[in-house]
């Protein structure tokens, strides 16, 4: 099998690991900030097919892989928590910038003080847009800012993602790849067969493409540029125009939605696990938008508490996401016999950029440690 290029990445774990160090080179989502509200709050994640954490050092974030380079210890053995970086097997312990500064007898074991053990920890690049973490696995020549990688979706993801208090959180684990459960995302033909509704009607959106990512957009009074640019003026007084779902690249899916009179967002992602295992994860939430209340119905609505809304979000979200799962599971039991050349459609224009900007990124990107 060739280094390069993983051809059948959706069953084969070797493809897989290849295409997972290529895509630990693009800006990826690893978490939210509402996690790292504390000094020393940390998350852990994945990235490139490897355990990573990000973490608070005062007003500073930085993340690093999740190994102690003394014997590889994993720095972070649950999924956050809060604390300086000291290794639970030895106690080694690991400042802001992944240096050693604390090994425990220290002359005696090595003959020199910690400062002058040549011991650091992998360190990622990490941005932030709004309340949205990413981070990246970096070579020296590689300086697209994280602003300029989500170009026209920037403003609009950093509006979306400035938090209230309250969030809800969901968690799946799939038995498919993560790019069939992204490619679900983006596909409008199958509500009739899987979710038992219409489709869309295409004159009632458009599909809106940025750099390696894509929207589906209702509202004609928005372009991706106006949004774009009401988003950037001033976000807590942009009015949506319609149902939004973007889809960063790789793996993030944000989607703004109604929730009668008030304006919801899901941020969602899809983490590879294995070929053929992945992990759901996102989170609901009210958005700063102004509630749209101009009908009757719209001012009824509006005393129900966020509490009761979210039980009813998440019933309805439930049952389309446990949908596309089923679908993307059945994908996978035949994956190994997929041609590489599906016969995509108008309403599938969207998993055709995904797939062009999935090419693009394994044809360029170099693999990890080269
Ligand atoms: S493996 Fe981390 S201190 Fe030894
Ligand atoms: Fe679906």
């Amino acid at each position: 099998m060739s280094r390069e290029i993983p051809e059948n990445s959706l069953t084969d774990e070797a493809a897989f690991k290849v295409e997972q160090e290529k895509l630990g080179r693009v800006w990826t989502f690893l978490g939210l900030m509402a996690d790292l509200r504390k000094d020393n709050d940390w998350f852990r994640a994945t990235l490139g097919g490897r355990s990573v954490f990000v973490q608070r050092f005062g007003e500073e974030v930085a993340g690093f892989e999740n190994v102690c380079p003394h014997r590889f210890f994993p720095l972070r053995t649950s999924d956050k928590g809060n604390g300086p970086v000291i290794c639970g097997f030895h106690h080694w312990h690991y400042d802001r910038k992944g240096q050693v500064v604390g090994i425990p007898l220290c002359k005696e074991m090595y003959g020199v003080t910690p400062r002058e053990v040549p011991a650091r920890l992998t360190p990622l690049e990490i941005a932030v847009c709004g309340s949205l973490v990413f981070g990246r696995f970096a070579t020296a020549d590689q300086t697209e800012s994280l602003e300029a990688f989500l170009g026209a979706g920037w403003p609009i993801l950093a509006a979306i993602s400035t938090l209230p208090p309250t969030l809800h959180a969901f968690e799946r684990d799939v038995a498919a790849n993560w790019r069939l459960m992204m490619s679900i995302t983006l596909d409008d033909y199958h509500n009739v067969a899987v979710h038992h509704r219409a489709n869309p009607k295409s004159s009632d959106f458009q599909y809106w493409r940025f750099g390696l990512h894509s929207a589906h957009a209702v509202g004609k009074r928005h372009t991706l540029e106006s949004m774009s640019e009401e988003c950037r003026i001033d976000s807590r007084r942009h009015r949506p125009s319609g149902y939004k779902l973007f889809n960063i690249f790789p793996n993030l899916v944000v989607g703004l939605f109604k929730a009668r009179p008030y304006w919801y967002a899901v941020v969602q992602q899809y983490i590879p696990v294995s070929a053929a295992r992945s992990k759901s994860r996102g989170w609901f939430y009210c958005t700063i938008f102004p509630p749209a209340d101009r009908k009757v119905l719209d001012r009824l609505l509006r005393p129900i508490p966020d509490l009761v809304r979210a039980r009813v979000i998440r019933y309805f979200a439930e049952r389309t996401g446990n949908e596309d799962d089923a679908a993307c599971e059945r994908l996978q039991e035949v994956a190994a016999q997929a041609g590489r050349h599906p016969r995509l459609g108008k309403y599938e224009t969207r998993v055709g950029w995904f797939q062009e900007a999935y090419d693009h990124t394994i044809r360029t990107q170099p693999l990890l440690g080269s």
